[in-house]
């Protein structure tokens, strides 16, 4: 059988949660409930609440009576662990992204290896798909989606190439999205721009940036004084968000002072210094390549 998921920064992030036995914690995206299970071993009489928006990882639920698995977006964090009659945790980890199961499953539209519908939602109830966003999309705003979340040079080029397209029939299937951008992907190169545009897409499908904007914010109330933030982000603009949230309670912008000169700021950063995969992860998991993993502490 296929792996789900192999954890990134498996031992680091768990470090960072400094898990108390009889504490309470949440995992925010349990995907194959690598993390999740480790958070478990440290917990004696303590709690975990997980959450993913896709149903398929449901399925992976280890039979523990101290784990509560939410089919939910992490977004609404604050109301369900409300509805659970939780106001306050003693960490949250977030691996942000898609999981492996996610590329290698042929039918979802989230990789360029495999031909299938346009799709690409995680929570497979949304009403936003890769479809959608390719056909529905003003192209000034396609362009910025793909230059932003893609980090691509040639987003104008991608843009009107779709515009044109788009323009005599739908863009419906992953192979037809391949024939579209067929005159704009070199020879050589050809995975490494697909990648990043097919990123993007599903960036904008699942509306990620939003969502962790949203957790961060909520990170706030719900963390008890000494609790622990613990992000793993694979794409430089989520972990600029971090960064910035962690460093200044914002997410762009200077902190303002106080009455008396002093900045008040919600987080005291743990490692000062990025922590990132080492060689023998990356050789093991080429997934965790792009990993960066940033840990904070409420104050
Ligand atoms: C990188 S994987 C996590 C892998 C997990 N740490 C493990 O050890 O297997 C990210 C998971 O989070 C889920 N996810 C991503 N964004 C989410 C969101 N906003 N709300 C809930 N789940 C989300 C995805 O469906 C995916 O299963």
């Amino acid at each position: 059988m296929e792996t789900y998921h192999t954890p990134v920064l498996l031992e680091q992030s768990i470090e960072g949660l400094s898990i108390k036995p009889d504490g309470i914690y949440v995992d925010c995206t349990f995907g194959g409930g690598g993390h999740s299970r480790a958070i478990l071993n440290k917990l004696t009489s303590g709690k975990l609440i997980a959450f993913d928006q896709d149903a398929d990882a449901l399925a992976n639920h280890p039979n523990d009576d101290r784990l509560l698995l939410i089919q939910g977006n992490f977004r609404y964090l604050r109301n369900f662990l409300r509805y659970h009659h939780i106001e306050t945790v003693d960490g949250i980890l977030a691996d942000l992204g898609v999981s492996s199961h996610h590329f290698d499953d042929e039918t979802r539209g989230f990789s360029f290896r495999f031909d299938a519908p346009l799709d690409m939602r995680m929570n497979q109830m949304g009403t936003l798909t890769a479809q959608k966003v390719l056909n529905e999309y003003p192209i000034p705003e396609l362009k910025s989606i793909f230059r932003l979340y893609g980090e691509l040079n040639e987003a104008g080029r991608i843009g009107s190439l779709i515009e044109r397209y788009r323009s005599q029939q739908p863009i419906e299937t992953v192979a037809q999205f391949k024939e579209v951008l067929e005159p704009m992907l070199p020879p050589r190169a050809e995975a490494k721009i697909l990648a990043k545009i097919f990123q993007a897409l599903r960036i904008e499908v699942n509306q990620e940036m939003e969502a962790l904007k949203e957790l961060l914010v909520q990170s706030v109330p719900v963390l008890k004084k000494g609790g622990r933030l613990v992000v793993l982000t694979y794409h430089s603009l989520e972990d600029r968000l971090v960064k910035n949230y962690i460093k200044n309670g914002m997410f762009d912008g200077e902190p303002v002072k106080d009455l008396y000169g002093n900045f008040s700021v919600p987080f005291s950063p743990i490692n000062r210094k990025i922590i990132i995969p080492d060689d023998q992860e990356i050789e093991r998991n080429s997934r965790a390549r792009s990993a960066k993993l940033r840990i904070a502490e409420r104050n």
